[in-house]
């Protein structure tokens, strides 16, 4: 993780390194730090422990300008958050970097480098680097070449931006496994590790590919492929307005996607889903230049790997594709899979599902299983991101920028696009065009009914005061709505730092129904999905036991035997297939109160962070 930024242009770069790094954020907030080179040569740096705002007001005191600089929000792996570990790091006042990634063989550099004399500052992977740039700067004298050297001696992922006063219209970036983007202006470039970092200034971007170096000054850009070669990348125009990322009048962006999630799920289908047949141009064109037709065809069973809320959409995938297409399915969090002796039945399409394409786990995962399979799919929400480029197939999940750290509209999506994946693969097994057909009328009628969930905000915040004082929670749901469950869970824990567990209704006898007492409340899910009386049951057994129970049902469901110690929010009647996507909406919002009261960070929970790059 962490957010890099960087400029090199013939005006003070300053502000735009910080509302680089503001945009960034998400990405990381332990510590944030700039360094300006300025008109006398002088690097000037300024850390800060905390978040970007500390590092603005401590240049409210201390304004430092330039026209060559490079900045960093940090999310901390090796070293505490303190001012001596924060970017930009720095050798001998005159070499300075910033880096997202881990550079893995930190130590034994570390060693080579103290007997070489380099004295060290901080406890960070990132400090070696700075000093290997500087190494190689006595034999080489040129910073593109120190920079090419350096990297061939890391092992691991960075995405690195490299300054020296000793030249003072050269920006050096490189990348491999973390993400980078040029940003391109008139007589001025900039880097960062998203694009929306740097809307202010420029619409224009190059995405860098693995190992490529790219020599940057006002006037003049040359990137380098991982051989030493020139390379022409292609400059791509973003649709994205500079205030996609911003949270209009919501408190939190938190709150403003849950709010975009309707038009989030018309604009998905929009051109996909035409007179009441699913497109299959919906899944792009293989890289080998393959039709998704061909390669759908191919398809005898699914393996989809994620992380976080995206591994909860797979597991919901996983309910679709059995029962409705009629095609084995297996999930896996990526962190397990990458490094598991695994598996893989031919003809199996392995779907990696992220919200930013750029999580190291899951990536790192498509790279072990690419060695076996060309069979793959990316399920993600951002077009240029890592996962995209090296899937064979592609689905978007068109959310637009998710800035929250807790993933709400990009998990909605995902189901969507998983639907249309379940459709997709059902058709060829014979799932008849009329459920098609309906299934996806049914997901046309869903932004209707998430308004009318929205309109209920207030009796959520009326439940969530009963959670501002408790440490424990349960989540309880059957069938589709289990996975919903577990995400509600991670909502609770992810925002408002309340220990939440989730489980199979039907598990609770096995053990967890031991903790059940009147301090422990559990929420339960339940829809017309033919497991309602089950559900019922378990509830009842809750009860029996002096637990209070929070239940979010379909309208439908009669609730009358349950009693006072069950309290009842009504969602609107949705079919049983649909309803995982629609009882998400109650959730978040369930999460996000409860937070709100608690007077927790909403959207940069303590220890988290959006992107998780390193892993
Ligand atoms: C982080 C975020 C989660 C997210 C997970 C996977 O842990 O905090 O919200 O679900 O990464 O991210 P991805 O971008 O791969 O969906």
């Amino acid at each position: 993780m962490c957010g890099i930024v960087g400029a090199v242009a013939e005006r003070n770069v300053t502000p735009i390194l910080l509302e680089g790094l503001r945009r960034l954020e998400y990405r990381g907030y332990d510590s944030a730090g700039i360094a300006v080179l300025d008109q006398d040569e002088c690097i000037n740096r300024v850390r800060r422990v905390g978040k970007v705002k500390e590092l603005s007001d401590a240049l409210q005191q201390n304004d430092i300008r330039g026209v060559l600089g490079v900045a960093h929000t940090r999310w901390a792996t090796h070293g505490e958050p303190s001012e001596k570990n924060a970017h930009p790091h720095m050798c001998n006042k005159s070499v300075v970097i910033v880096h997202n990634g881990i550079i893995e063989n930190h130590s034994v550099l570390r060693e080579q480098q103290i007997n070489e004399g380099f004295e060290f500052t901080s406890q960070t992977d990132t400090e070696v680097a700075v000093h290997q740039v500087e190494h190689y700067l006595k034999i080489e004298d040129d910073l593109l070449k120190a920079v090419r050297l350096a990297v061939a001696d890391f092992e691991g992922a960075y995405a690195l931006g490299v300054i020296s006063k000793k030249e003072n219209n050269r920006l050096v970036a490189t990348r491999r496994g973390s993400p980078l983007v040029i940003g391109v202006g008139i007589g001025e470039y900039f880097i960062a590790s998203d694009a929306a970092a740097l809307l202010p200034v420029t619409r224009r971007f190059i995405y860098l590919e693995e190992g490529d170096i790219a020599d940057i000054r006002t006037n003049a850009l040359t990137i380098y492929n991982d051989k030493g070669d020139i390379v022409e990348r292609e400059i791509k125009e973003s649709e994205l307005s500079a205030d996609a990322t911003s949270k209009g009048e919501y408190r939190h962006f938190m709150l403003k996607e849950i709010h975009e999630q309707p038009s989030c799920l018309i604009d998905i289908l929009e051109g996909r889903f035409v007179n009441g047949q699913l497109l299959d141009s919906a899944f792009g064109i293989g890289i080998d230049g393959r039709s998704a037709v061909e390669i759908l065809d191919q398809v005898k069973a699914v393996q989809i790997i994620a992380c976080g809320t995206s591994y909860h959409a797979g597991l919901v995938a996983r309910y679709w594709l059995e029962a409705i297409a009629g095609i084995p399915c297996r999930v896996e969090v990526a962190s397990e899979y990458r490094y598991r002796k695994t598996v893989l039945m031919d003809d199996t399409l392995v779907v990696t599902i992220s919200q930013s394409g750029e999580t190291a786990d899951t990536l790192a995962a498509l790279r072990e299983i690419k060695e076996l399979t060309n069979l793959t799919l990316a399920v993600c929400n951002v077009p240029e991101s890592s996962l995209v480029r090296e899937s064979e197939l592609k689905l978007m999940t068109r959310a637009g920028p998710e800035i929250g750290v807790a993933s709400t509209k990009a998990f909605t999506t995902q189901l969507i696009a998983l639907l249309m994946l379940v459709a997709a693969l059902g058709k060829r097994r014979g799932l008849a065009a009329d459920k098609i057909k309906t299934l996806f009328q049914q997901a046309q009628a869903l932004p209707a009914l998430i308004e009318q969930v929205l309109q209920n905000k207030a009796d959520i915040d009326a439940w969530s005061e009963h959670f501002t004082d408790l440490d424990n929670a349960i989540f309880i749901g059957r069938g589709t709505l289990f996975p919903i469950a577990l995400e509600g869970a991670l909502k609770l824990k992810e925002i408002s730092y309340i220990h939440a567990d989730a489980y199979p209704a039907g598990e609770l006898k096995h053990g967890p129904i031991a903790l059940i007492d009147q301090d422990l409340p559990t929420i339960a899910i339940a829809s017309m999905d033919g497991y309602e009386g089950k559900i019922k049951s378990n509830i009842q057994e809750i009860l029996a036991r002096g637990g209070k129970v929070y239940l979010f049902a379909d309208e439908r469901l009669d609730v009358s035997d349950l009693g006072e110690n069950c309290y009842v929010m009504k969602v609107p009647a949705v079919d049983a297939d649909l309803a995982p996507i629609l009882f998400s909406i109650p959730m978040q919002l369930f999460s996000y109160f409860v937070a709100l009261r608690k007077g927790t960070d909403v959207d940069q929970p303590r220890n988290l962070a959006k992107s998780v790059t390193v892993e």
